[in-house]
């Protein structure tokens, strides 16, 4: 596994973070995560009038990583309006799973952990894989 800057990830975050167009919730969220190719992409959150479909921060960083280029997540990192570590919702942890690398780290309010453990026994591509193999 490569050495991860968490520090520039959080920074990163925080840029997005600041970015937030959050005002029916007021509460700022910004995202960042290490590519497998070395790169650093970001997004954060952007609500809308129809409060259901607001987007979570980590949302427009999935469109990040595709626009930008594709490839995986190696380490991702989140943020609230404070800068404090932020626990990515449950269907954003199936987004970033969606274009996990293997052992994939998130920093989390708990320490770094896998995806493994903040989605355990996930429903994703590899999955979908097995079944198909399995036919
Ligand atoms: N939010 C995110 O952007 N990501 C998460 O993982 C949790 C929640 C946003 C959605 C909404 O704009 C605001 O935080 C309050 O829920």
């Amino acid at each position: 596994m490569v050495d991860i800057d968490w520090d520039a990830l959080r920074v990163a975050a925080n840029e997005a973070m600041q970015k937030s167009y959050s005002p029916y919730s007021k509460f700022p969220v910004g995202a960042a995560a290490l590519v497998s190719d070395g790169r650093i992409i970001s997004g954060c959150n952007v609500e809308n009038a129809s409060y259901g479909v607001g987007l979570c921060a980590e949302c427009a960083l999935v469109s990040a990583l595709h626009m930008s280029g594709g490839g995986e997540l190696v380490a991702f990192t989140c943020v609230d309006g404070h800068g404090n570590i932020l626990m990515p919702c449950g269907r954003c942890r199936q987004l970033l799973n969606e274009f996990s690398a293997e052992g994939m780290l998130l920093e989390t309010v708990s320490g770094i952990k896998t995806m493994d453990e903040v989605l355990p026994d996930a429903f994703g591509p590899r999955q979908l894989a097995e079944y198909a193999q399995a036919d």
